[in-house]
Formats: C-alpha cells, sequence, structure tokens
C-alpha cells in the first residue's frame, strides 16, 4: 500500500467555494456494463466511463479471462470477446473488487462453467454472497467448494431460466441473474429484484442490442433467454453518477457560496434533494443540474432531520456518510438509521475525534448533534463513500487535516481533487514518505 494522502486546510465553517462542477459516469452502472460485455459475440465499446480504480481493475479481470481490453482516451473502452475465454476469474484481482462478483453470471451462462474466490472490496461489514449461490443452483447449476474457491457448473453447459425470489432485495444479485438470464434456456423471472436505475440502463443496453428482459425498475424483472448478444457498434454510454452529484450537493451545500453541479439526473436524487430542502438548503435544479448557494445571516444554518437508508428509490446507503458530516452541521438532533449494511457507521468515530456530537445507539443507528465546529485531524479511509465524507469533513473543518488511504477514493471518484480545487478547496495530493 503506497502512501500517497491528501492533505487538506480547512475552510472553518466559512462559504467560499464557487464555481462549476461535472459529474463523472457512473461507477456501479458502468462496472455492470463491462461485465456484460460476456454476453456479447461481438465488441462492446462503452463511452463515459469514470477513470477510477475500480474499473481499472474489472479491465484486469476481463483482460485476464481472455476479452480483448482497449481504451480509447480515459474515459472510453473498447471490450471484445475472444474464442479463448477462461472460466476462472483470477483471485488475487477479484478479492480486490466486490463487483467481481457480477461476472460470474454472464461467465456461468457463456461457458457453463465458472470458478471464484469470495469475493472482496469495502469495508463495510459482512458481504454475503448465499444469494448468488441459492440462485445458481436454482438455475439448475452444481455448487463444489474446493479449498478457497468457488467452482460452479450447469449441466450440459446451459443454465436454466427459472423464478429467482430475493429474499433481499440485492442490487448486484438482480443484475447478476438478469445477465445470466440473457443467456439461460428459457424464461428467468426475478422477484422482488432491486430498483436502482443503474439496473435499468443495464437492461435498457442489453435490450438495444437483443436481449429479452422485461420489468426492469419493478419488483418483478423477467428475461427471456436466447443467444449471445451483438452491440453491432452501438455504444453503451455511461449515465450520470447519481452519488457523485449526491456528494457534491452535500459538499456546496455545506461550504458553497454559490455552486452548480451539471451532468446529474435530478429523478435520480430525490431523496436527497428532498431531504436537503427540508433541512432547509437553497437548492434551484433544472433539466440536468443543481444549483446550491449559501443563505445568509442565521437562516443559514440548517436543520436537523432524520434519515434513514433504504434500497431506491429511498435515501441511498452510499450518501449515508457524507449526509452525516452534513448533519454534524445542522441544528438539533438528527438520527441517521442505517437499514442496509451492518459496519456502516464505524467511520462515525473518526468524525467524534474531529470534535464532532456522534452517539452510537446500536451498529445501525447513530445520534447526531449539531451544529458543532469539526477540527482538523489525520483520518485514515476506510472506504471509498467514508473516504470521500472525511474529505469533505477537512474542507469544513477548523486547521488542516491529512486523509491516508487515498486509494480507497480513487476506486470511486475521478480526478476528484482537481476537481474540488476548481471550486475553491485548498487540497493536495502528496506522494511518498
Ligand atoms: N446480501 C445478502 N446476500 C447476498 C447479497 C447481498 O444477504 O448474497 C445483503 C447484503 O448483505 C446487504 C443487502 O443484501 O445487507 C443489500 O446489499 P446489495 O447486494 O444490494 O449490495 P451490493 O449489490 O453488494 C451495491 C453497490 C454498493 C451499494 C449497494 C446498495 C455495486 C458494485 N455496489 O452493492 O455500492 O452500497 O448496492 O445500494 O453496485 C459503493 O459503490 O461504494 C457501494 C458499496
Amino acid at each position: 500500500m503506497n502512501n500517497d494522502r491528501f492533505l487538506i486546510k480547512g475552510l472553518a465553517g466559512a462559504k467560499t467555494l464557487k464555481g462549476t462542477v461535472k459529474v463523472s459516469g457512473a461507477k456501479n452502472a458502468a462496472l455492470k456494463a463491462m461485465a456484460a460485455s460476456l454476453l456479447f459475440k461481438d465488441e462492446v465499446t462503452l463511452r463515459n466511463v469514470p477513470g477510477i480504480e475500480d474499473i481499472k481493475r474489472i479491465a484486469d479481470l476481463l483482460s485476464d479471462l481472455g476479452l480483448d481490453v482497449n481504451t480509447k482516451g480515459k474515459n472510453t473502452y473498447i471490450l471484445t470477446p475472444t474464442k479463448e475465454i477462461s472460466y476462472r476469474l483470477n483471485p488475487d484481482i477479484s478479492k480486490r473488487i466486490r463487483s467481481s462478483i457480477v461476472l460470474t453470471g454472464p461467465l456461468l451462462a457463456r461457458l457453463g462453467k465458472v470458478a471464484f474466490p469470495h469475493p472482496g472490496g469495502c469495508v463495510i461489514g459482512e458481504r454475503p454472497i448465499d444469494l448468488f449461490i441459492e440462485g445458481y443452483k436454482k438455475m439448475g447449476a452444481k455448487v463444489r467448494v474446493v479449498r478457497d474457491e468457488y467452482i460452479i457448473e450447469a449441466p450440459d453447459g446451459k443454465l436454466v431460466g427459472t423464478e429467482l425470489y430475493l429474499r433481499n432485495t440485492s442490487v448486484t444479485a438482480t443484475e447478476t441473474f438478469m445477465m445470466a438470464g440473457v443467456l439461460a434456456k428459457g424464461t428467468t423471472v426475478i422477484k422482488n429484484a432491486a430498483l436502482e436505475p443503474e439496473i435499468v440502463h443495464l437492461a435498457e443496453y442489453l435490450n438495444t442490442c437483443g436481449a429479452r428482459i422485461t420489468g426492469m425498475g419493478t419488483p418483478t424483472i423477467t428475461i427471456r433467454g436466447g443467444a449471445l448478444l451483438r452491440s453491432q457498434k452501438k455504444a453503451y454510454v455511461t449515465m450520470p453518477d447519481r452519488i457523485e452529484a449526491g456528494s457534491f450537493i452535500i459538499l456546496a451545500a455545506l461550504a458553497g457560496k454559490d455552486v452548480r453541479i451539471e451532468k446529474c439526473n435530478i429523478e435520480n436524487i430525490q431523496s436527497l434533494l428532498e431531504t436537503l430542502k427540508l433541512s432547509g438548503v437553497n437548492i434551484e435544479t433544472g433539466r440536468d443540474w443543481v444549483r446550491v448557494r449559501s443563505t445568509k445571516g442565521k437562516k443559514g444554518v440548517c436543520k436537523a432531520v432524520h434519515i434513514k437508508t433504504h434500497e431506491y428509490p429511498g435515501f441511498p446507503t452510499d450518501l449515508q456518510a457524507p449526509m452525516t458530516v452534513f448533519l454534524t452541521q445542522a441544528e438539533g438532533e438528527s438520527l441517521v438509521f442505517e437499514t442496509i449494511f451492518e459496519g456502516r457507521l464505524n467511520y462515525t468515530e473518526s468524525l467524534v475525534r474531529m470534535h464532532a456530537d456522534i452517539t452510537m445507539m446500536d451498529p445501525h443507528r447513530i445520534l447526531v448533534k449539531g451544529p458543532k465546529q469539526l477540527h482538523g485531524k489525520t483520518l485514515e479511509s476506510p472506504d471509498l463513500r467514508a473516504g470521500l465524507a472525511f474529505v469533505i469533513a477537512a474542507i469544513i473543518a477548523k486547521g488542516g487535516s491529512v486523509v491516508h488511504n487515498v486509494y480507497n477514493i480513487y476506486r470511486g471518484y475521478e480526478n476528484i481533487e482537481e476537481r474540488l480545487q476548481s471550486l475553491g478547496v485548498d487540497i493536495q495530493l502528496v506522494s511518498g514518505d
């Protein structure tokens, strides 16, 4: 692990940030679209792909499997399946990235066999894969665990479409079975499916290339299986990242004088916008932009609001950490209820070290009392979302902060320090000892 770190000089509560920032393509959309290249006979071109570490890892995995992986500039990938695709996911790369699990569906559906280790990823608590294993079994596959590896095989080389009820609404399980269903024999029906907009975006692209998916964006998705898809050079254009958009909006609400966030999909961030407006943030929206301006005087202090993370269209768990930083500056008591992941509130210990008034009620709930001036500290980014929340906390704090483990932040955010600098943030990347 290198020692790259961000040095951030805090604004001590001043609202001075100004300018325009453009939102990148969505990490959690592009990763799945790259996995979906395994469903194709011909090459797939993906545009507006964010230049981030998780995308590079998936590209490494696909290349290791035997696909031709080419790039054009920083944000375009051209992925071409070859005749020599391996069924075994590289264990070292897979363990570094949770979304490696989504490759198992299309790979198993294409080759009739897949081998992979338990996937890695963020340190946000238990990340089980039981839904995937159960689903593959229901689709007729045999599952073995040999040493550290799952080996899954479909008899006669073909998964069989069936009804899959997801006991937990899971984003990646929904996407994985949707992709598996595209090449399975017969019809696959996913019940209690996740509704996230990235799923709809993927299904719509696959449908333009010959897939037969209906019901995406509802709890029941139906996929009629068929042959390998053909892109016929129709490019996939990655939708805007709603989590990145939301994080910039939160930063602007905390430290912005006049900040415009462009290339957003407003509909996808409604839960956040409604919550911030309720708290008193001055927000204006256009077709694909959000403008946040500071309000003068006492009115500038926002009110406490309770948040409860929920599957889409509820409040996203991926915005829970930056939102908690926002709530440290809101007047009154806010309850934050993290319902999706256990362990996704552990980062708040570091906010407490920065003088935030946060009480852990239980592993899923915290009470935040504000407003409280934060103080700069040395911090360690535990995962990409909490990592960016620390950057935001450091920006509003009094004094300087050091944020270590920058790799975690680069997993999800492209050129983050340059974009923050353009708004007036004093942030520097320092490498080495
Ligand atoms: N779950 C199971 N069994 C499984 C799979 C999931 O019990 O086999 C549970 C999880 O433990 C969790 C719940 O289901 O309690 C929901 O998790 P989900 O599977 O939806 O999460 P995910 O698909 O692993 C994706 C995003 C996450 C995001 C969540 C929730 C990707 C690559 N990851 O994860 O994004 O937090 O959905 O929206 O799409 C991030 O980008 O930082 C990130 C963590």
